[in-house]
C-alpha cells in the first residue's frame, strides 16, 4: 500500500495543555522549555483513504513537530527547520513516499524547499488545494447569498503570501474591484502590477480596515499569530472565508454580527472510510485542504513536491481540483468556528443583512 505523512504543530497554547493536562499547572516558559526540546513523534496511524475512481487504498502517518506557531516564528530559523526536518525524517523511515507540510511547517523560511533538500521523499505544502477550497468554498457561500462576483468587491488578506498571491491571481478577474491586503506596500504594489493590462479595479493597501470594509468576499490567509478580522471592520451581508490557521478572524465575528457569514477555508470530505486516529478538531472522514493534498498525490502517485516554495503556479491549483474530483475529494459543507452551519442559518444571515443594509 502506497503510504503518505503530514506534519503537524500545535497551533496554541490550547492544543499543548489538551494534549498535555499536567501543563496546566506549570508555568507557561517550563512547558514552552519542555516542548522544544521534545523531538518529534509519530502521533498517529491513518487508514481507510481509498480513492473514489480506482478503489485503490492508501495509508499514512500524523508527524507531531512540537513547536508552538509563536516558536516557529520566533526560535532562530535553523532550530526550526531541523526539527521540521527530523519529523520529515520519520516519515520517511515509517515508508511515507512523500510528506505534507502542516500549518506553520510551511510558512516558515522558504515553503518546503530548504526541508525537501534533506529529505528523500518528495514534500508538498498542500497550498494548491488550500487555494483551490477556498475558492470554491467562497463562490458557493455567495451563490446562497445571491451575489454576483462581476458585481462584488474582493479582498483578500495576507494576499502578498503564498496562498494568497494565488487566490488573488485567480479570482480577482472575475470581480468588479479587489483589494490586495499586505503588510508591506512594494510587495502589495508588485503584486499589483500583475493587474496592469487586465483592465481591473484593482487597490493594493496594508490597511486590512480599508481593505475589508466595502468587500462582499474576503478571503483572509495572513500568517498573523492573532485574530486581524474584527466584527467593527465587515459590511453585511459579506462573506469571510478563512484559510489561516491561526484563524485571522477573531470569534466575536461570529457572535455579534449575525448579517455575516464566516466560513473556515479549505475543509475537506475525504473519500473511503478514513479514520485519523488523532483530533484536529473535524468531525469523523473530514480533514484540512492541505492534509488533503498530500493524500491525492499518493493516490495519483505524484511524487514531484507539487506545491512547493512560496510561488504557487496556478496552473496546478487548477489540476489539483481535478485530481480531487477525480478521486472522490470534496468540499465538506460549511463549518464556522466548528460548528456546522445549515441552509437555514445562511437563510438567517442573508435575511439579517438584508434588514441591516436598508437601516
Ligand atoms: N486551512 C488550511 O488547510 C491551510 C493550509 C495551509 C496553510 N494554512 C494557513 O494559511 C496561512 C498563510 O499561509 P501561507 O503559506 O500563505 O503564508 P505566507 O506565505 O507566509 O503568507 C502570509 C501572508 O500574511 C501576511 N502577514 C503576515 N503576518 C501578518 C500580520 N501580522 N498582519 C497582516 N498580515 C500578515 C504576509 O505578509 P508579508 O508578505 O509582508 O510577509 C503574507 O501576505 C497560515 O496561517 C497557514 O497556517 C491553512
Amino acid at each position: 500500500m502506497e503510504k503518505f505523512a503530514f506534519i503537524l504543530h500545535p497551533i496554541n497554547y490550547q492544543d499543548l495543555t489538551e494534549k498535555y493536562s499536567w501543563a496546566k499547572y506549570l508555568p507557561s516558559s517550563m512547558v514552552l522549555e519542555y516542548i522544544k526540546r521534545k523531538k518529534p513523534f509519530i502521533a498517529s496511524h491513518i487508514k481507510g483513504i481509498k480513492s473514489a475512481f480506482s478503489g485503490e487504498e492508501i495509508e499514512g502517518f500524523f508527524i507531531a513537530c512540537p513547536l508552538l506557531t509563536q516558536q516557529m516564528m520566533n526560535l532562530p530559523l535553523p532550530f526550526v527547520y531541523d526539527k521540521i526536518i527530523e519529523s520529515g525524517k520519520l516519515a520517511q523511515e515509517a515508508g511515507a513516499k512523500i510528506v505534507g507540510l502542516g500549518a506553520f511547517t510551511s510558512v516558515v523560511g522558504d515553503g518546503g524547499i530548504t526541508i525537501k533538500k534533506h529529505l528523500n521523499i518528495d514534500v508538498t505544502t498542500g497550498n494548491s488545494y488550500t487555494v483551490s477550497s477556498a475558492i470554491e468554498g467562497t463562490y458557493e457561500a455567495l451563490k446562497l447569498l445571491e451575489v454576483e462576483a462581476k458585481e462584488a468587491t474582493l479582498a483578500v488578506v495576507g494576499a502578498t503570501g503564498s496562498i494568497g498571491k494565488a487566490t488573488a491571481l485567480l479570482m480577482a478577474p472575475s470581480f468588479k474591484k479587489t483589494y490586495l491586503v499586505g503588510r508591506n506596500t512594494d510587495k502589495t504594489n508588485s503584486l499589483k502590477s500583475y493587474f496592469q493590462d487586465k483592465n481591473l479595479e484593482i487597490i493594493s493597501t496594508t490597511s486590512i480596515m480599508e481593505g475589508v470594509k466595502e468587500a462582499d468576499a474576503i478571503i483572509t490567509v495572513s500568517s498573523a499569530v492573532g485574530e486581524v478580522i474584527h466584527p467593527e471592520m465587515l459590511k453585511p451581508g459579506s462573506v469571510v472565508c478563512d484559510v489561516a490557521r491561526p484563524r485571522d478572524v477573531s470569534p466575536k465575528v461570529a457572535k455579534v454580527r449575525n448579517d455575516v457569514l464566516v466560513i473556515e477555508g479549505g475543509v475537506i470530505e475525504v473519500p473511503g472510510n478514513p479514520s485519523f486516529n488523532f483530533n484536529f478538531g473535524f468531525p469523523p472522514g473530514l480533514a484540512y485542504a492541505c492534509m488533503s493534498e498530500t493524500m491525492i498525490l499518493t493516490l495519483e502517485k505524484r511524487y514531484d513536491s507539487f506545491s512547493l516554495g512560496k510561488d504557487l503556479d496556478t496552473d496546478k491549483v487548477i489540476e489539483i481540483n481535478g485530481l480531487a474530483q477525480k478521486h472522490g475529494f470534496k468540499l465538506a459543507g460549511f463549518r464556522c468556528f466548528e460548528k456546522v452551519l445549515s441552509s437555514r442559518d445562511i437563510y438567517k444571515i442573508k435575511e439579517n443583512a438584508l434588514k441591516n443594509k436598508r437601516r
